[in-house]
């Protein structure tokens, strides 16, 4: 038998925290990251670019399949170019949650995720991580928050970066988006009856890292 590299599987809504607490998962075992919301992003971004509609589900999915993406220290670039701050946006956000309703979309970006997994082990995080992606991953989270929480958490971050922010439209947008990610019929987001629920409505970073940290190696002793 070949053993696969292991996978934590960290999923969740939007503005959970999963991709800080993913990365530093990864970083404290040495595991490589995969953030799968910003291959959405890239997606959303590049249609954009191209006058494509977010609706327009083979158009999306036919650029999805020659996307060159890579990722180096922590910055995302799409044909060789820097686009980090670009799919930051919130406008990219929304747009992403559009493309990832379609199932040729998610099919499209399927294998590209899967070629993440590589030794020594793999983080990911996203929406679907451990139901379709890696539905063996050794370690299932479903990472969380209110979603006031999640709202001024967002709101706090938009601030600091010297961007205006609206408390009340952020919110709103949220709601929005947990439905739509929610209830779409393609890998919908929900906790699974394998996952760990890790709510972080009263934990800070280090306090979620330190929780999956522990459920991994206590997984590896059993
Ligand atoms: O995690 P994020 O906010 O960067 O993700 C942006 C959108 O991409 C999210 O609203 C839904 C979609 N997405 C998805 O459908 N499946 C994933 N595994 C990751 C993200």
């Amino acid at each position: 038998i070949t053993s696969l590299p292991p996978v934590i599987a960290i999923d969740g809504p939007s503005a959970s925290g999963k991709g800080s607490v993913a990365e530093r998962v990864a970083s404290h075992f040495g595991f490589h990251y995969l953030d799968s919301g910003a291959l959405y992003r890239l997606l959303a971004y590049a249609a954009h670019h191209q006058n494509i509609a977010w609706s327009d589900a083979a158009k999306v999915a036919s650029i999805a399949a020659d996307m060159h993406i890579s990722f180096a220290h922590g910055e995302v670039l799409l044909d060789g170019l820097q686009v980090s701050a670009q799919i930051r946006s919130e406008q990219m956000g929304k747009g992403a949650s559009e493309v990832a309703v379609h199932p040729e979309v998610r099919t499209a970006l399927l294998q590209t995720q899967r070629n993440f997994r590589q030794a020594p082990g793999l983080v990911g995080d996203g929406r679907d991580i451990g139901s379709v992606i890696f539905p063996d991953a050794c370690l299932k989270i479903f990472l969380t928050a209110a979603v006031e929480t999640r709202a001024q958490r967002r709101y706090d971050q938009l601030l600091q970066r010297g961007e205006r922010a609206d408390y009340a439209a952020i919110l709103a947008d949220l709601q929005q988006r947990d439905l739509r990610d929610s209830q779409r019929v393609a890998a919908p987001l929900k906790q699974l009856p394998d996952a760990i629920l890790l709510d972080t409505t009263d934990k800070n970073i280090e306090q979620a890292v330190a929780i999956v940290v522990e459920a991994f190696k206590k997984g590896l002793q059993s």
